[in-house]
């Protein structure tokens, strides 16, 4: 059979180790896909840059369009990243009857409705393993293994910049700044690193997990986004006495009232297994009626582990060339007429216990004004410690962990004690999950 013809653009990390991965499994590859896989052309912004793969017998070009008109391309690979322009390669490959593999989550994240429904109009596939969490299968595993179930929730740690620095700052107390240059210098970081710190890329990606999870459209803008900025070595000594860690969790629900989309740090129980993922490892849990608890794990990020989900779409493409679109697996999960319109709740109504830290006078009287306040919004305490003061001060601080409770109820109950003329500054909540 003839070779299928594949052109990429971008040979940053994700493309050069797509080319590596291609050329180094090509014999493999071939016997799984019934037919040669080769790259016959690349496109690169700078054409002098050094590169991690070779691009011996590959035609470079510094214009993508070069690749996306050319009529001998049958999979066009966009691992450039960013959703700008590249959004407009995509939708052209597209119109130009090509099938697209991406590994770009802000793409699919923020356009994913448009180009889905365009490929489809097309009889074309963008398939986009790639885009979450890096080497794991969490897409196919979700989309086609556990399609059996209703998915009552997912939680993971889909960014792996963040997981790096939290365990960095952990293990080694090492600074904050320090260890997110290390993994910009290893390719892990995003292009602006504010989004793996800020939340944004694992909000990116936990919008694709929920729309493929639930059967909803794709609606980055109602996710809760909050980052790892403000985490410091203080909470995450305190958690671990009272037998939690702290992970940057995605988190999607489905409750009675809707869905909760959100990304923040989460203490977690120590003694579950996604609360020892360290690193730039990345593990998504997932809970569905039919199986139970699922988790998956790998590298969340990196040349080779990007590239093995990106080789393993091209070959679900090739497979699929001569199926009848009808017949293929949906983009996102659910047939695109099926996807419901299911309200995704304010961070208001989110329903999950919480780690308080606040600083108080060491008097009497004081915790039981702060557990007042807390008992007159019906929240209930699970567990308190009162820290020694730092030598010569009085202000002591003091730990809590709540019950579940609702996030609205949390936020007027730290209002008040906010108030209070015996605590002095804000109050640091952090959300905790048992994830039982
Ligand atoms: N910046 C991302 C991360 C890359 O650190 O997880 C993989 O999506």
């Amino acid at each position: 059979m003839k070779p299928v013809k594949v052109g990429v653009l971008g040979l940053g990390t994700v493309g050069g180790g797509t080319v590596n991965v291609l050329k180094r499994n090509a014999a493999e590859i071939a016997r799984r896909a019934g037919r040669d896989i080769i790259i016959t052309r690349a496109s690169a912004k700078d054409l002098d840059k050094a590169r991690i793969c070779d691009t011996t017998g590959i035609l470079v070009t510094s214009n993508p369009l070069d690749i996306i008109n050319d009529p001998d391309i049958d999979i066009v690979l966009e691992l450039i990243g960013g959703a700008g322009i590249v959004k407009d390669y995509v939708l052209q490959a597209i119109a130009n009857g090509k099938h697209v593999v991406t590994a770009n989550k802000s793409l699919i994240a923020l356009h994913g409705n448009e180009i889905f429904a365009k490929a489809s109009e097309q009889g074309v596939i963008v398939a986009f393993e790639a885009a979450v969490a890096g080497g794991i299968p969490i897409i196919k595993a979700i989309r086609e293994g556990l399609s059996g179930n209703q998915i009552e929730w997912l939680a993971g740690i889909i960014n792996g910049t963040g997981n790096f620095i939290l365990t960095e700052m952990r293990d080694k107390g090492r600074d904050f700044a320090d260890v997110l240059a290390e993994a910009q210098a290893l390719g892990y970081a995003e292009a602006d690193p504010t989004f793996d710190v800020e939340g944004i890329d694992a909000g990116h990606k936990l919008t694709i997990l929920a729309s493929i999870a639930f059967g909803i459209p794709l609606q980055f803008e109602k996710v809760y986004t909050e980052g790892i900025t403000k985490i410091t070595r203080t909470d995450v000594e305190y958690a671990e006495e009272l037998g939690y860690r702290i992970k940057h969790l995605g988190i999607a629900r489905q409750t009675p009232e809707g869905i909760e989309l959100r990304v923040h740090p989460t203490l977690i129980p120590e003694r579950r297994l996604i609360a020892n993922v360290n690193g730039v490892m990345n593990a998504v849990l997932v809970k569905g009626d039919a199986v139970g608890a699922t988790l998956y794990y790998g590298a969340g990020a990196g040349a080779d582990p990007t590239a093995s989900a990106v080789v393993a779409d091209v070959i679900d493409v090739v497979r699929a060339l001569t199926s009848d679109p009808e017949n293929r697996v949906p983009h996102l999960a659910f047939q695109a007429d099926s996807l419901a319109d299911i309200p995704v709740l304010s961070a208001d109504s989110f329903k999950t216990a919480y780690y308080l830290r606040l600083h108080a006078e060491d008097k009497s009287g004081v915790l039981a004004d702060v557990t007042r306040i807390l008992a007159d919004h019906d929240i209930s305490i699970e567990a308190i410690t009162q820290k020694e003061p730092p030598k010569g001060e009085t202000i002591v601080p003091i730990i809590m962990l709540t019950q579940v409770t609702q996030e609205h109820r949390m936020n007027a109950a730290i209002a008040k004690i906010e108030a209070l003329a015996t605590v002095s500054g804000k109050v640091n909540r952090i959300r905790l999950e048992t994830l039982g």
